[in-house]
C-alpha cells in the first residue's frame, strides 16, 4: 500500500485539530471519574441544548456499545428489534446486539439501506403469541449503510406507525452529522422532532478520538441505562475525555463543518467518477458515500495503492468513504490512478 490517506472509511482519518485541543485543555488536575465530573456536565448541557431540554445523554466507548446501550436498555429478550439486512446491528457487530439483549434481530432486504412502513410490516405480526419473538423496536440507520440519507418525513411516517404500536424507534446515527448537513435541517429535527425514541449519537467518524453516545428522548425511557451500560463494560471511567470532546464538537458548529466539508468531497468525488464509463455508481451520493461496481480486474491493484473494502463481492461493489479531511488533492490522485488503472 503506498498511499496511507484513502477512501476506506471515515474511521481511518485522524483526529480533528479542535477536538484535540479539547482533550488537553482538560488535561489537567484530578477530576471526578465515570460521569460526574463538571466536563460532563458541559457535555450534556450541550445535548440537551442541541436536541432539546428533555433527553438523557450517555456518553460510551463506541458505536456497536451505542447501539447495545441503546437497545438492551428498552427491550426485553423475548422481544424482537426489524432492522435492514445490511445494518450495522445485523451484520457488523458480530452478534454483540443480540448477545446482551438477548432479543431477535429480524432483517428486512431494502434497494436502498432504508426501511419503509410498508418493508417493516412483512415483520408486524405474531404479537401475543407466545412462540414468536415480539417486535418491540425498528431501528433505522441514519446515514443508511448504503450512504442514501431519510428525509425527516420518512423517518416520522416511520416513527407514527411504530409507536402506533407501542414500539420503540432506535436511530443508528453513526453518521448523523452527515445526515443533519445533506437535509440541511437541524439535528433535532432529524431526530427527537421526528419522534426517535432512542439514539446512538456517532461522534468518532466526524472528527472525535473516540466516543459516542446514547441519547434517548425522555428520563423515563432512560430509567435503567446507567445499570446497562456499566454492565455492557461501556461506563468509561475518564470520562471527561469523552465529554470534552463531544463539547467541542457541538460547539461553533464543528460537527457541522467536518459533515458539511466529507459530504462535499464525496459528491466531488462522484462527479469525477461519474466520468468513468467503466465505473457505475450504484447508489444516490447523499451524504459521505460512494457505491461502485467496478471492473474486477481494477479491484486489487487499486487497493494496493488505496486500500478499501469491498460492498458486494459477488457483484464488484465496492464503497467509497469521504472524511473530514480528505482533500481534493486525495481525489485528484484516486481518480488518476482508477483512470491509469483502466487504460
Ligand atoms: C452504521 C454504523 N453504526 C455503528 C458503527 C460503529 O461501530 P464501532 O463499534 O466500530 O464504533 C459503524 C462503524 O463502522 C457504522 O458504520
Amino acid at each position: 500500500m503506498s498511499n496511507i490517506r484513502g477512501f476506506a472509511s471515515d474511521n481511518n482519518a485522524g483526529v480533528h485539530p479542535e477536538i484535540l485541543k479539547a482533550l488537553s485543555e482538560v488535561n489537567t488536575g484530578h477530576t471526578v471519574g465515570y460521569g460526574d465530573d463538571k466536563y460532563t456536565a458541559i457535555a450534556r448541557d450541550k445535548f440537551k441544548e442541541v436536541f432539546g431540554e428533555d433527553v438523557e445523554f450517555y456518553p460510551v466507548y463506541n458505536g456497536t456499545g451505542a447501539n447495545v446501550v441503546s437497545i438492551q436498555t428498552l427491550i426485553r429478550p423475548f422481544n424482537a428489534v426489524i432492522c435492514t439486512d445490511v445494518s450495522h446491528i445485523y451484520v457488523d457487530e458480530c452478534g454483540a446486539p443480540e448477545k446482551h439483549s438477548g432479543a431477535k434481530l429480524l432483517p428486512v432486504k431494502t434497494k436502498d439501506g432504508k426501511l419503509t412502513m410498508d418493508l417493516i410490516k412483512q415483520h408486524m405480526h405474531g404479537f401475543g403469541f407466545e412462540h414468536h419473538s415480539q417486535p418491540k423496536m425498528v431501528s433505522i440507520t441514519q446515514v443508511s449503510e448504503l450512504g442514501t440519507v431519510y428525509t425527516i418525513d420518512e423517518i416520522k411516517a416511520i416513527a407514527d406507525y411504530v409507536h402506533s404500536h407501542d414500539m420503540y424507534l432506535h436511530m443508528d446515527g453513526a453518521r448523523i452529522s452527515n445526515a443533519a448537513v445533506s437535509l440541511g435541517c437541524t439535528l433535532k429535527e432529524m431526530t427527537f422532532d421526528a419522534g426517535v425514541d432512542v439514539l446512538s449519537y456517532g461522534g468518532t467518524k466526524n472528527g472525535m478520538m473516540f466516543g459516542e453516545a446514547v441519547v434517548f428522548a425522555n428520563a423515563k425511557l432512560a430509567e435503567n441505562v446507567k445499570y446497562i451500560r456499566k454492565q455492557s463494560t461501556q461506563l468509561h471511567s475518564k470520562m471527561r475525555y469523552t465529554s470534552a470532546q463531544f463539547t467541542a464538537l457541538l460547539s461553533n458548529e464543528l460537527w457541522k463543518r467536518n459533515a458539511e466539508h466529507s459530504n462535499k468531497m464525496a459528491a466531488k468525488l462522484a462527479e469525477k467518477i461519474a466520468e468513468i464509463p467503466q465505473v457505475k455508481i450504484t447508489q444516490k451520493v447523499q451524504a459521505n458515500g460512494v457505491f461502485c461496481i467496478v471492473p474486477p480486474e481494477l479491484i486489487e491493484p487499486l487497493q494496493k495503492e488505496f486500500f478499501f473494502y469491498m460492498w458486494d463481492e459477488s457483484r464488484n461493489e465496492v464503497r467509497w468513504m469521504t472524511s473530514f479531511d480528505t482533500t481534493e488533492e486525495d481525489i485528484d490522485n484516486f481518480v488518476k490512478t482508477i483512470k491509469k488503472l483502466l487504460n
